[in-house]
């Protein structure tokens, strides 16, 4: 019992955490809720990763294209964006641009 319950317990509290992206349901497209782990929908003054919500979908689809291909180099997301058709890149990209700046 006690160990069914504990992880239980132990994800409500960081659910609970100041990271308030968490508070709201997530409405985005499949695939989208991976990238909001690094890129934040809300103000985060110390991030050091680039703020992609508010961009122009065509904008994120090119970077995702160029760091699929190695055209644009990176440390992260070339690996990220192969795993990512380009039907999926558009409705995430797509969503991005709809997120408040
Ligand atoms: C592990 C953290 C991480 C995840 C997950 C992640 N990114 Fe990134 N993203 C980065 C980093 C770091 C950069 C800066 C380039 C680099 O070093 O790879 C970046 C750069 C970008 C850029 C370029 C922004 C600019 O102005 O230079 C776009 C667009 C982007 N990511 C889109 C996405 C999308 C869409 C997803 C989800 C499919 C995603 N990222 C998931 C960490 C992440």
């Amino acid at each position: 019992m006690g160990r069914v319950l504990l992880p239980v317990l132990a994800s409500a509290v960081l659910l609970a955490g100041p990271a308030q992206a968490a508070d709201a349901p997530f409405n985005g497209p499949p695939g989208a809720s991976s990238c909001t782990g690094c890129h934040a929908t809300t103000k985060i003054a110390d991030s050091v990763i680039p703020r992609i919500a508010g961009r122009k979908a065509a904008d994120i689809v090119t970077f995702m294209r160029e760091y699929k291909s190695g055209a644009w180099p990176s440390s992260v997301m070339g690996r990220i964006a192969k795993g990512f058709d380009d039907q999926q890149t558009d409705a995430i990209a797509a969503w991005f641009a709809a997120q408040p700046e």
